[in-house]
């Protein structure tokens, strides 16, 4: 493997923030910085604790919204836009190579959900899923659906469990239905054991609002005072 001198790695760390903080500020569809920062976080946590390469595990965090579908109208360009940051900011190719793989595999979500082939990739995706389950996860939702001017519930409307990527992009989606095609499956499709140790008090408080939303809905929470 080819190796970046220490002093170097976090030049390259700090432009890429830089880089990411730019870019992302005035994002409002829940890819703005805080979450870059966050999932950076969570990735340097997870990496430590599986024993991953932690500049790699940093870099592709730092990157890995630059090149998604939401942002970018086509995210080939945007992956080989990414690429080339990284070369001219003198990543070893290697390195560049190994970010690349975890980027796309990252971006193209309606994708055949091929899995990770990097340990690096698996702890990235872990932080990623886990900044999307919680209570930053419920936000991030519900800020979601606003913006897209859904509504937050409709009980006439069916529960979906099943939908793609494509669908539930496009559909009548409301927020609480969200949880249920996708936040409360994010738990069992986490890659590392700590990554799932973290998802479990996250996933339980999902739950636990999901339930006490039911019962204010239905008065249910009236009859118990
Ligand atoms: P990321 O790229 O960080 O993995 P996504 O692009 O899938 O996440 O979504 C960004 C945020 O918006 C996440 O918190 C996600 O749960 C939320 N979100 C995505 N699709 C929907 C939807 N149809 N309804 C409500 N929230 C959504
Ligand atoms: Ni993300």
């Amino acid at each position: 493997q080819a190796q970046t001198p220490l002093d170097r790695q976090t030049d390259i760390l700090e432009a890429a923030a830089a880089l990411a903080q730019r870019e992302l500020e005035h994002e409002g569809s829940g890819h703005d910085w805080w979450h870059i920062r966050r999932v950076t976080e969570l990735a340097k946590r997870i990496g430590a604790a599986e024993g991953a390469d932690l500049f790699i595990c940093e870099l592709a965090a730092l990157l890995h919204d630059l090149a998604d579908e939401k942002l970018v109208a086509d995210p080939e360009s945007g992956i080989r836009r990414t690429a080339n940051w990284m070369l001219e900011h003198g990543v070893a190719e290697a390195d560049t190579d190994r970010i690349m793989e975890i980027i796309a595999t990252m971006s193209f979500k309606g994708g055949s959900g091929r899995p990770m082939s990097t340990l690096e990739g698996r702890v990235v995706q872990d932080a990623d899923r886990l900044d999307a389950i919680g209570a930053i996860g419920i936000a991030r939702t519900f800020v979601y659906s606003g913006k897209k001017g859904r509504p937050m519930h409709d009980p006439n409307l069916p529960v979906r469990q099943n939908m793609t990527p494509e669908e539930y992009r496009s559909g009548n989606d409301t927020a609480i239905n969200h949880f249920y095609e996708k936040l409360l499956l994010l738990k069992d499709r986490l890659n590392t054991p700590c990554g799932r140790r973290i998802a479990d008090s996250r996933h339980a408080y999902m739950e636990e609002f999901l339930e006490r939303f039911d019962r204010e809905w239905n008065g249910a929470d009236l009859l118990d005072g």
